[in-house]
């Protein structure tokens, strides 16, 4: 039998309501929210609708296939989870949640720098599947270590992510009280008590934290942490502190947070892997343009010899279709994951992969196509 949920919520929007439903307004406010008026995470969506695929019909029985090979590794699917910080906001546990989900079905999980678990334990959940994404640390001691513990944990691939040279102003955030340095106000106490499981959950599991950065400043203190972390991981990058990390991580390195194309073939020839289009989730600049808007240049300018990946705004099969027909290799996606655990927990992981995957395929049969290069041409 199907079971229940399967039914219940068939698709991405059912558990992104179902999400807002059961978390508190705050932590609703930190994960949904982009920058300035939502304009570039809303644009990011929209422009998925604007690409349509031309399909063809003629060529008998087939059945589409969705595997693929990125970076010698096989993944079940061209997509996967998207690095997340302070993800317990949204569900406690929510990173060995994805984690242990991401190994069992054969997808990415990205781990965060900001995750609210170290990648000791991350890294093993994950069963191979783990990515580990860094905010470039000013610090080239602890940078070193980071990288070190990440390939000993596990994780096979590096996402360094440029495109927060300054934390942007999250009108959104804070107005709902957040800001504060992750202390709770009486009014987010409130917000917590009208959602009990949240409230209940969290408080099983305990106060999120930052355990990875717990070894490079004791978080007692938490006004003294917070400040360690804003200056430690302040984002500023330039092409030298890429050229020593590249020196740095034997395995396969991924700029992530990239819009222009002269970047894009600049960090190519400094001897990164991927370049993955992304706006961070529309949350740092309000007038950037959408991913899928900026990828087809990017992927003129890098050749087929870089791998091109793609985030922010994906929230269907058919959008992991589109991109991919306009020359990404691989997809990620972070807030539908997180309103999937939020809404069913372990469960709802599943069934989000499940959901994309079957839509994925279906886009693909009626597309008359067979494997995902072919969605190429059917670009309109
Ligand atoms: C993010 N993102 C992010 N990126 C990153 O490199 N490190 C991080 O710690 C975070 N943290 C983070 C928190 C929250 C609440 C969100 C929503 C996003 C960006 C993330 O990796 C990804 O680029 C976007 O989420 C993709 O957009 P969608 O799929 O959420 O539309």
């Amino acid at each position: 039998m199907k079971a229940k949920w399967k039914t219940q919520y068939p698709a991405l929007i059912d558990l992104e309501r179902k999400a807002k439903g059961r978390m508190p307004h705050f932590s609703w406010e930190f994960l949904d929210s982009g920058t300035g008026r939502d304009e570039a995470a809303k644009r990011n969506k929209d422009a998925f609708r604007d690409v349509s695929l031309t399909p063809r019909f003629m060529r008998g029985e087939f059945t589409p296939s969705i595997e693929t090979n990125l970076f010698g590794i096989n993944y079940a699917a061209p997509f996967g989870i998207a690095p997340v910080g302070m993800n317990s906001l949204s569900w406690p546990g929510t990173d060995e949640i994805l984690a242990r989900t991401a190994g069992r079905v054969r997808i990415p999980y990205s781990m965060s720098t900001a995750a609210n678990a170290t990648p000791e334990t991350l890294g093993q959940l994950a069963n191979g599947m783990g990515w580990f994404q860094l905010y470039p640390p000013r610090n080239n001691n602890m940078r070193t270590d980071l990288l070190a513990r990440a390939k000993d944990a596990g994780f096979t691939t590096l996402l360094i992510t440029v495109d927060v040279p300054a934390i942007s102003r999250r009108e959104r955030q804070m107005r709902a009280g957040i800001g504060g340095g992750f202390g709770l106000t009486p009014s987010m106490v409130w917000q917590s008590m009208m959602r009990p499981a949240w409230s209940l959950a969290t408080l099983a599991k305990g106060k999120p934290g930052l355990p990875t950065l717990e070894r490079y400043q004791p978080a007692d203190d938490l006004r003294e942490f917070l400040a360690f972390v804003g200056s430690e991981l302040n984002g500023t990058f330039d092409w030298n502190y890429l050229d020593e990390i590249r020196a740095e991580w034997e395995g396969p390195i991924v700029l992530k947070g990239v819009l222009d194309p002269h970047e894009a073939s600049e960090a190519v020839a400094h001897g990164v892997d991927g370049i993955l289009v992304s706006t961070h989730g529309g949350r740092q600049m309000d007038g950037a343009p959408a991913s899928i808007t900026a990828l087809p240049a990017i992927r003129d300018a890098v050749g087929d010899d870089t791998r091109v990946l793609l985030d922010s705004g994906v929230r269907t099969g058919l959008d992991v279709a589109r991109a991919l027909a306009l020359g990404a290799d691989f997809v990620l996606l972070g807030r539908p994951f997180m309103y999937a655990v939020a809404a069913l927990g372990e469960a709802g992981a599943e069934h989000a992969v499940e959901i994309l995957s079957e839509d994925l395929k279906n886009n693909m049969s009626n597309l008359g196509c067979a494997t995902l290069d072919e969605l190429r041409e059917r670009v309109t």
